[in-house]
C-alpha cells in the first residue's frame, strides 16, 4: 500500500500518473449518497461505522480515485468537546462561544471513548476498501480534522456567516479567551488524528479553510504556533500531512513553517508561484476551480492540461479542485476531468 501513487505522490516519489482524488467527493452530487441521505439524516450516517464506511466507498466505486477520505465532518469532535452542532444543512451551534466561561465548560473528548464511531468507521475500511475498490491497488485512507482557527471561527460565530467576524473581533478584545479556546482546540485536534493514524488512516488532511480571512500576523501568531504543535505530535507516525487553506496566497510564508508535507491550493494560487515559493519541500494538491466542472468537457480538460503543466513534472503533485466539489456539480463533468488527468499526468516511470 505504501507504494500507492497517491502517497508516493506525498513523499515526492516518482509515479506512473499523477494521482487524483476530490475534496468532498462523497456527498450531495452522487445520487447514491443523495438515496442513502433519504433513509438517515447526516449526523446519523457520520455516527454509523457501517453508513460512514458505505458514503466513503460510494466516489472510490463509481470513479476509482487514488485515495478514499473518511466520511466524516470537521465539526464531529466539537460536538464532543460540548458544544453541540446541527446541520442544516449549514452548521448551526446551540451554544456560540465567546466568553472564558463558555470556554470553561469545554473538554478535550477522549477520541476513542467520545468518537469511537469514527475509529470504527475507520477500521471498516480498511477491511474494505481493497475488495471494493475494482483496482490494481488498494486505495489509501485520508482521515481528517478541521484546523484549530477554522474550528475556532465556527464555535465563536454560533454557524456560518459570509464575514465570520466573531474570531477576529475576540482576538482583539478577549485574546486570553480565544488563546484558550485554541489550546483546547489543538490538544482535540491531536489526540483526535492520533487516533485516527492508530485506526487505520494512511494520511490526514487538515482542513484549515477560513484560516484566509487572518491577516499575515494574525496567521503567524495565531495559526502557524498550533498548527506545528498538531504537525510534531503527527510526526513520529510518519503520515503525510495535507494541509488545505481556502485563499492561502497571502499566507504562503506562514504555511511553509508549520510542519505539513503537502500543501493543497486553491485555485486563486498558481501552482507554479506556489512551488517558487515552497521549492521542493513539500508535495503540492489542487487546484481546478470548482466551478471550472460547470463549463463543457473539452474546456475541462484544457484547464486540467493548465494545472499539470503549472505543477511542472517533478515528483510530489496530487491532483485535486481548489475547494470542496459542489453539490449540484454534474456527474460527467467529473468523469471529464478524470480522463483528462490520466491522459495529461501519464508520467511513464
Ligand atoms: O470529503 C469528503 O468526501 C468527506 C466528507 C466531508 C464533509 N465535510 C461532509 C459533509 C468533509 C471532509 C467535510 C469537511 C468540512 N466540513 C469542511 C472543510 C472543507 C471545506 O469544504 O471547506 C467544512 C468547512 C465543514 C463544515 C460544514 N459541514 C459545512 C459548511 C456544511 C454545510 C454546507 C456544505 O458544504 O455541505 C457541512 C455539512 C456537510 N459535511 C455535508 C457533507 C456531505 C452536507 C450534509 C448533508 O448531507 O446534507
Amino acid at each position: 500500500m505504501s507504494d500507492s501513487r497517491f502517497l508516493r505522490a506525498c513523499r515526492r516519489e516518482p509515479v506512473d500518473r499523477v494521482p487524483i482524488w476530490v475534496m468532498r467527493q462523497a456527498g450531495r452530487y452522487l445520487p447514491e449518497y443523495r438515496a442513502l441521505r433519504t433513509k438517515f439524516d447526516f449526523l446519523t450516517v457520520c455516527r454509523t461505522p457501517d453508513l460512514a464506511a458505505e458514503v466513503t466507498l460510494q466516489p472510490i466505486r463509481r470513479f476509482r480515485f487514488d485515495a478514499a477520505i473518511l466520511f466524516s465532518d470537521i465539526l464531529i469532535p466539537v460536538a464532543a468537546m460540548g458544544c453541540p452542532v446541527a446541520f442544516d444543512p449549514a452548521p448551526v451551534f446551540e451554544r456560540p462561544v465567546r466568553t472564558m466561561a463558555d470556554v470553561e465548560a469545554l473538554h478535550v473528548p477522549d477520541p476513542v471513548a467520545e468518537t469511537g464511531f469514527v475509529m470504527e468507521a475507520i477500521r471498516v475500511l480498511k477491511r474494505e476498501l481493497p475488495t471494493s475498490s475494482a483496482q490494481p491497488a488498494t486505495p489509501p485512507l485520508i482521515g481528517f480534522a478541521g484546523a484549530p482557527i477554522t474550528l475556532a471561527t465556527y464555535m465563536v460565530e454560533g454557524g456560518s456567516s459570509k464575514e465570520f467576524h466573531g474570531l477576529r473581533r475576540l482576538l482583539a478584545e478577549a485574546p486570553d479567551v480565544a488563546e484558550r479556546l485554541l489550546d483546547l482546540l489543538t490538544r482535540t485536534v491531536t489526540d483526535y488524528l492520533v487516533a485516527q493514524v492508530q485506526a487505520g488512516a494512511d494520511a490526514v488532511q487538515l482542513f484549515d479553510t477560513w484560516a484566509g480571512l487572518l491577516g499575515p500576523d494574525d496567521y503567524a501568531a495565531h495559526a502557524v504556533p498550533y498548527l506545528q504543535r498538531i504537525a510534531e505530535a503527527l510526526r513520529p507516525y510518519g503520515v503525510p500531512i495535507i494541509y488545505y487553506v481556502n485563499g492561502a496566497a497571502p499566507l504562503l510564508e506562514g504555511i511553509r513553517t508549520i510542519g505539513a508535507s503537502v500543501l493543497s491550493v486553491d485555485w486563486r494560487t498558481r501552482l507554479d508561484s506556489a512551488r517558487r515559493v515552497f521549492g521542493s519541500e513539500f508535495a503540492l494538491q489542487g487546484n481546478l476551480d470548482p466551478c471550472a466542472l460547470y463549463g463543457p468537457g473539452r474546456e475541462i480538460a484544457r484547464r486540467v492540461e493548465r494545472v499539470l503543466a503549472d505543477a511542472g513534472r517533478a515528483p510530489g503533485h496530487i491532483f485535486n479542485l481548489g475547494h470542496g466539489i459542489l453539490p449540484d456539480t454534474p456527474i460527467e463533468s467529473v468523469h471529464a476531468m478524470i480522463e483528462a488527468v490520466h491522459r495529461y499526468g501519464a508520467r511513464g516511470d
